[in-house]
C-alpha cells in the first residue's frame, strides 16, 4: 500500500522526522516534487541528518526514490550521498529518468530574479527551483535522461543557454561576465561537467512508476515523503510567496507515476505552532518574546539556508484549508514541547475581514494582509517531563485538551504526537500502515 506524508502549513512540520519513522515499515521510500529547497531533518541517537534530496528513509537504509515530479541538482545530489555513504549510511539510491535537472543557470537566474521582483519576491531558497520548473513546463528543460546522451545534451544547450544569456544580459542587465557568472552560460564547461554527473548517476536511473507500481504490485509497503507545505504549493498556496510544484497529494500520483487509488493514506504533518521562511503576509506572527521562545526552544533556524524563521501561533483556517485539499486520513503534529511554559496558548480560529468572518484562508494575497486572527485561548503547560509520557492518554490534560480541539477542526485522528526532535521522542497513536 501507499502512504504519503504532506507538509500542512508552510513547510519545515518536521517531514523528515516522521518519514524517517515511518520508514521502519516501508519497504521503498520516494520523493516526488521539490529538489534541494527542501531540508528535511532525522534525529537519531544525538545523530543529526539533513537531507535535501535524498528521502529521509535512506536513514534507516530504506531504498530511496526521486520521483519525476522532483528537480535535481546533481552536484549537491551526488554530494549528499557520498556524505551519507562517509557517515555509515550505504544508499540504495534511484533517480527517475524524467526528473529534470537545475542547471548553473536556474540558481543564477532564481537570484537575479529574485533581486527584480520587489514586492512579488518570495525569499527563495536560491536554489534554482522556480527557473527550473519553468523551463519543465515550456519544454526546454534538461531531463536525466539527457545527462546520459551527450549529444541530445548539447543540442538543447544549445538552444536554452544562449536564451537564458539574454534574458540575464537584456532584460535583467546583468553583465554575465563581470558578474562572475561566465562559467553558468558556458556551453561546453556546462556540458562536460553534467555529462560527469550523468555518468556518476547512471547506475540509479530508472523508470521509477514501472519500480513503484512493481513494489505496490508484490504487496510492497511505499511510502511518499512530501516536501513543504500545501500553503506553499503552486496551484493552492500563497501565490505568489510559494513554490513551484504541487505539493498537495496529487503530486504524489504525478510526480511517481502512481494512481490515485495506490495512495491508501495520506498523512498531515503539522507544527503545533506556525513557521515560515520566506516572504508574503501571516497574520498570525508573533514578533515579540514569545515569538523570540518559539524561536529559540524550537530552534527554528531554516535546515536548508540557516535563516530565522517567522514563526506565530498556529492559524486554523490554513491548517483546516490544507485538510480539504488533501482529505488526510490521519495527521501527526509537532513540537508541542516548544509550547511548554508558554500561558495562555492560543490558537487563531477564524480570521475577521471587513467585518465577517472567514473559517478558510483567501486565495488573495491583499486579503489575507489584511485578515485579523481571531483567536481562542487555551490554559498552559508547563514542566512537562515528555520522556515519561508514554500514550496519548498520559498527555497533562492542557495540552490534551488543545490537541483534541485541533484534531476536531483538522477532522482527521492524530496518528502521533512528537514531542522532541529525536526518533524516540514520539507519541505513536496508530500506524499509517495498519489501517483498513
Ligand atoms: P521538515 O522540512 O518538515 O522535514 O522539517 P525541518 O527538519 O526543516 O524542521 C523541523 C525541525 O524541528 C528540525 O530541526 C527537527 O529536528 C525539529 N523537530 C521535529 N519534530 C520536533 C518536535 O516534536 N519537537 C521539537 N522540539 N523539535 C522537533
Ligand atoms: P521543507 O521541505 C520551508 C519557501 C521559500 C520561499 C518559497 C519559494 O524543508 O519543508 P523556492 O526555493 O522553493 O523557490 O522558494 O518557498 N520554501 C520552504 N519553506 N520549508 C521548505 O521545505 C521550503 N522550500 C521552499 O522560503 O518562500
Ligand atoms: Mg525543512
Amino acid at each position: 500500500m501507499g502512504v504519503t506524508i504532506v507538509g500542512a502549513q508552510l513547510g519545515d512540520e518536521g517531514k523528515g522526522k516522521i518519514t524517517d519513522i515511518y520508514s521502519e515499515e516501508a519497504d521503498v521510500v520516494a520523493r516526488f516534487q521539490g529538489g534541494n529547497n527542501a531540508g528535511h531533518t532525522v534525529v537519531v541517537d544525538d545523530e543529526e541528518f539533513k537531507l535535501h534530496h535524498v528521502p529521509s528513509g535512506a536513514v534507516r537504509g530504506k531504498p530511496a526514490v526521486i520521483g519525476n515530479g522532483c528537480v535535481v541538482d546533481p552536484e549537491v545530489l551526488l554530494g549528499e550521498l557520498d556524505g551519507l555513504r562517509e557517515r555509515g549510511v550505504d544508499v540504495e539510491f534511484y533517480i527517475s529518468e524524467r526528473a529534470h535537472v537545475i542547471m548553473p543557470y536556474h540558481r543564477v537566474i532564481d537570484g537575479i530574479e529574485e533581486d527584480a521582483k520587489g514586492d512579488m519576491a518570495a525569499g527563495t531558497t536560491g536554489r534554482g527551483i522556480g527557473p527550473t520548473y519553468e523551463d519543465k513546463v515550456g519544454r526546454r528543460g534538461v531531463r536525466v535522461l539527457d545527462l546520459l546522451k551527450p549529444d541530445a545534451l548539447r543540442e538543447k544547450l544549445e538552444y536554452v543557454v544562449p536564451t537564458k544569456k539574454a534574458l540575464v544580459e537584456e532584460v535583467f542587465d546583468v553583465d554575465v561576465e563581470e558578474a562572475g557568472y561566465a562559467e553558468a552560460f558556458d556551453v561546453d564547461s556546462v556540458h562536460e561537467s553534467y555529462l560527469e554527473h550523468g555518468r556518476r548517476l547512471e547506475d540509479g536511473v530508472v523508470d521509477v512508476s514501472e519500480l513503484l507500481n512493481r513494489h505496490l504490485d508484490e504487496g510492497d509497503s511505499v511510502l511518499f515523503e512530501g516536501a513543504q507545505g500545501t500553503s506553499l504549493d503552486i496551484d493552492h498556496g500563497i501565490y505568489p510567496y510559494l513554490t513551484s510544484s504541487n505539493t498537495t497529494v496529487g503530486g504524489a500520483c504525478t510526480g511517481t507515476g502512481v494512481g490515485a487509488t495506490r495512495m491508501r493514506e495520506t498523512v498531515g504533518i503539522m507544527k503545533a505552532y506556525l513557521s515560515r521562511v520566506g516572504t508574503g503576509p501571516l497574520p498570525t506572527e508573533l514578533e515579540n518574546d514569545i515569538g523570540d521562545h518559539l524561536v529559540e526552544v524550537g530552534e527554528e533556524y531554516g535546515t536548508t539556508t540557516g535563516r530565522r524563521r517567522r514563526v506565530g501561533w498556529l492559524d486554523l483556517p490554513m491548517v483546516r484549508h490544507a485538510a480539504t485539499l488533501n482529505d488526510f486520513t490521519g495527521a501527526v503534529i509537532t513540537s508541542i514541547d516548544v509550547l511548554d511554559g508558554l500561558d495562555p496558548v492560543k490558537v487563531c480560529e477564524a480570521y475577521s475581514l471587513d467585518g465577517g468572518r472567514l473559517e478558510r484562508m483567501p486565495a488573495d494575497m491583499d486579503d489575507w494582509s489584511r485578515c485579523e486572527p481571531i483567536y481562542r485561548e487555551f490554559q498552559g503547560w508547563s514542566d512537562v517531563d515528555w520522556s515519561n509520557v508514554e500514550s496519548y492518554e498520559d498527555i497533562p490534560d492542557p495540552a490534551r485538551e488543545y490537541l483534541e480541539y485541533i484534531e476536531d477542526e483538522v477532522d482527521a485522528e492524530f496518528y502521533a504526537v512528537s514531542v522532541g526532535p529525536e526518533r524516540e521522542q514520539t507519541i505513536i497513536r496508530e500506524d499509517p500502515f495498519e489501517q483498513p
